[in-house]
């Protein structure tokens, strides 16, 4: 038999009733209003109540009916309300930074280099990385005995016949020249492998661009007027540059060339050790035996070649003082070379 009691006590836990999530909530729902459910129970045991009862039992039971009802419809509303703010926290405040990714300093003077000889009429050719002594040396001059193909400067990956990873990117204008009929105007940039102790100043890995201009009629005076274009465009309008007699078996004559110093304009600092000039690339004219081994009659043809590291152009560019800094991918290193290109 229903006891008032009974129903007051309903009313109370009802009143009482926060539910923690949505969860709880549904919880409460199947406890009070679900088939089996406390409500439903309780009208059944209203049947059976007596007359004069009737009106006062029947007006709490459906207070009961409404208060569950109303709890669960406003409880509803709160946790959608919270999801939305939760999930949307602060809605004025500034959108999350997003991190753009930024080119590696070696890519930008790469990029740059290819654009400034563009210019120029050159145009990029690219070859293997592991190559034969062939390309690498004996095309280039190399004599047998030369000290470059030793086992110290050279990563051989086998001998007889050689296999080994290019020492400079003189082997792609070696198959350059076997490959295209002349006139030639082409940069190789690309990266060579030299087996050296890795230091602030050297590594084992690093980028090259080379250059290579085969004609009719092609004399120092073009490559010097090459190099200067070059230089200006590179490091600025006011740069000037001076050649320096020197030796590479696959040019003659051959020549290092320098820049005047960027950072002190010449008046002498630490990075070019107060000469007023730095070291940046060696070049020449195309040695007869090279065209003559490329199958390119030097009796017609000449043609001039450079190379120069693309390291030691960043290095003096973003006055870089550790070479190894650009093999590391520190991203506070290299986050500070931003780029439109
Ligand atoms: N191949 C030379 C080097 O790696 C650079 C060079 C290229 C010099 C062309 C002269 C002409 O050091």
């Amino acid at each position: 038999m229903i006891q008032i009691n009974r129903i007051h006590d309903i009313l109370q836990e009802v009143e009482a009733f926060i539910p923690k999530d949505v969860y709880e909530l549904e919880q409460f729902r199947i406890k009070y209003l679900s088939k089996k459910g406390i409500l439903n129970d309780l009208f059944t045991e209203f049947k059976q109540i007596s007359e004069q009862d009737r009106k006062k039992v029947g007006q709490e039971i459906n207070k009961i009916k409404t208060l569950v009802t109303s709890k669960i419809e406003q409880f509803k509303l709160n946790f959608s309300k919270e999801t939305t703010v939760k999930q949307l926290n602060d809605i004025s405040r500034p959108a999350a930074q997003f991190h753009l990714g930024s080119r590696h300093p070696i890519s930008l003077i790469r990029r740059q280099l290819i654009e400034i000889f563009s210019k120029l009429g050159f145009s990029v050719a690219e070859g293997p990385e592991i190559e034969d002594d062939w390309h690498v040396f004996s095309a280039l001059n190399f004599p047998l005995e030369h000290p470059a193909r030793d086992m110290q400067d050279t990563f051989f990956i086998e001998r007889n016949p050689d296999v080994l990873l290019r020492t400079h990117t003189s082997s792609v204008q070696v198959r350059a020249m076997q490959n295209l009929p002349p006139p030639l105007r082409l940069i190789m940039p690309g990266r060579v492998f030299r087996n050296e102790a890795i230091s602030a100043r050297a590594h084992c890995i690093f980028h090259q661009v080379e250059g290579l201009y085969i004609d009719k009629n092609v004399s120092f005076a073009d490559l010097k007027q090459t190099l200067l274009f070059f230089a200006r465009e590179m490091f600025g309008e006011s740069t000037k540059i001076r050649l320096r007699p020197s030796f590479f078996p696959f040019t003659e004559p051959s020549a290092e060339v320098d820049v005047s110093c960027n950072i002190c304009s010449g008046s002498g600092c630490n990075v070019c050790k107060y000469t007023g000039w730095l070291e940046i690339l060696g070049c020449g004219m195309v040695h007869p035996n090279v065209l003559e081994n490329c199958k390119i009659d030097s009796k017609i043809y000449t043609g001039y070649a450079f190379g120069m590291g693309i390291e030691r152009i960043a290095m003096l560019k973003y006055e870089v003082k550790d070479l190894r800094l650009y093999f590391e991918n520190d991203i506070r290193f290299l986050s500070q070379f931003q780029s439109v290109i």
